[in-house]
């Protein structure tokens, strides 16, 4: 290992953006150890160091403290809807990552949060808000990042229409406008925020490239995708009431089984990204109609 270079954690490595920050940290030169819950499959994290730590375990979080770790990212967020998921991994879980760091001398904590925090109406919200302020309270150097839409959102659509399905909207599909951001992009700031000053104990709310390919609605989202598939746009409207009623009787039969409830709360998650603005200071160069083409090519090849 390079004594030279800063040592950076990181922590939900695995998931989506987690997994592109572990990238951009290699690139960008430091040391890498990117912290899984199960073990890394071979060739997973190229240039990496792997440890293997349960989050919900303040004594395993501890134990990766043990050598000087430098920088702590964390990208953790719970996989499922459910409220008590929420906060046992993205508030108590990224906590006990603070208290270690805190404890062990690290000096910076670089949190991914999320845009919706600023109209915070669900559990994801709350429990994001509470981590957000433990560690503005915590002492340490800081930055948080509340990004916009990501562009995976569009995925599970994607593949469907390029299947011959329709794509869906509910109601108008134009009740909210986002700039969305590649998780490169998103990537690549947050590592370079490590040793940048200027970026020091702030929040900072970001989206994609602010260009009118990169400034949608939802409708116009598929409209693009159909566009990057060559196929004439076929979309469905599905009445807002509809999706209510779904929303209820999950959440009701959720109370008794799991699968269902966190099936609901994704659903509450996609109704609030659909009604409620996501328009961010514009970051980075990826736009979603670049993402789309590419992706479009490779499911047609
Ligand atoms: N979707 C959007 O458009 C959007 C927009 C703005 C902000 N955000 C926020 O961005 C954050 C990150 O999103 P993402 O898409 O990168 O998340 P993700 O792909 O679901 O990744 C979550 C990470 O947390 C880990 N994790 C979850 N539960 C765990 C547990 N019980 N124990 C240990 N590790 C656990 C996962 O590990 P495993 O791989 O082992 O499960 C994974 O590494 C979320 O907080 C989300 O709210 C999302």
């Amino acid at each position: 290992m390079n004594t030279d270079t800063q040592t950076v954690l990181i922590v939900g490595a695995t998931g989506y953006i987690g997994s592109a920050v572990v990238a951009e940290s290699v690139r960008q030169g430091y040391d890498v150890i990117a912290v899984t819950r199960a073990p890394a499959k071979e060739g997973q994290f190229p240039g990496a160091e792997v440890a293997v730590a349960d989050v919900a375990d303040p004594a395993a979080i501890e134990k990766l403290f043990n050598r000087k770790i430098d920088v702590v990212i964390s990208c953790l967020a719970t996989r499922s809807g459910l409220p008590q998921d929420f906060d046992d991994i993205d508030y108590k879980a990224t906590l006990n990552v603070l208290n270690a760091a805190k404890d062990s001398g690290t000096n910076k904590f670089i949190l991914l949060s999320a845009i919706c925090v600023r109209k915070p109406d669900l559990p994801l919200q709350l429990a994001k808000l509470k981590m957000e302020d433990a560690l503005i309270c915590s002492g340490l150097d800081y930055t948080i990042v509340r990004p916009t839409a990501y562009f995976w959102v569009f995925d599970a659509q994607t593949k469907m229409m390029a299947k011959g399905r329709p794509g869906y909207i509910i109601g108008t599909g134009d009740q909210a406008t986002s700039n969305p951001i590649a998780k490169e992009d998103l990537a690549e700031f947050m590592v370079a925020s490590i040793n940048n000053s200027e970026r020091r104990d702030r929040i900072f709310i970001l989206g994609g490239p602010e260009v009118p390919d990169n400034i949608i609605t939802y409708k116009e989202a598929l409209e693009m995708v159909f566009e990057s598939m060559g196929k004439p746009a076929k979309i469905v409207s599905i009445p807002r009431w509809v999706l209510m009623v779904v929303i209820y009787s999950t959440s009701f039969i959720g109370l008794f089984v799991r699968k269902v409830g966190v099936f609901s709360g994704f659903l509450k998650v996609v109704l609030y990204y659909l009604e409620n603005d996501m328009r961010a200071p514009g970051y980075g160069s990826i736009t979603l109609k670049q993402y789309l083409m590419d992706t479009s090519r490779e499911i047609q090849t």
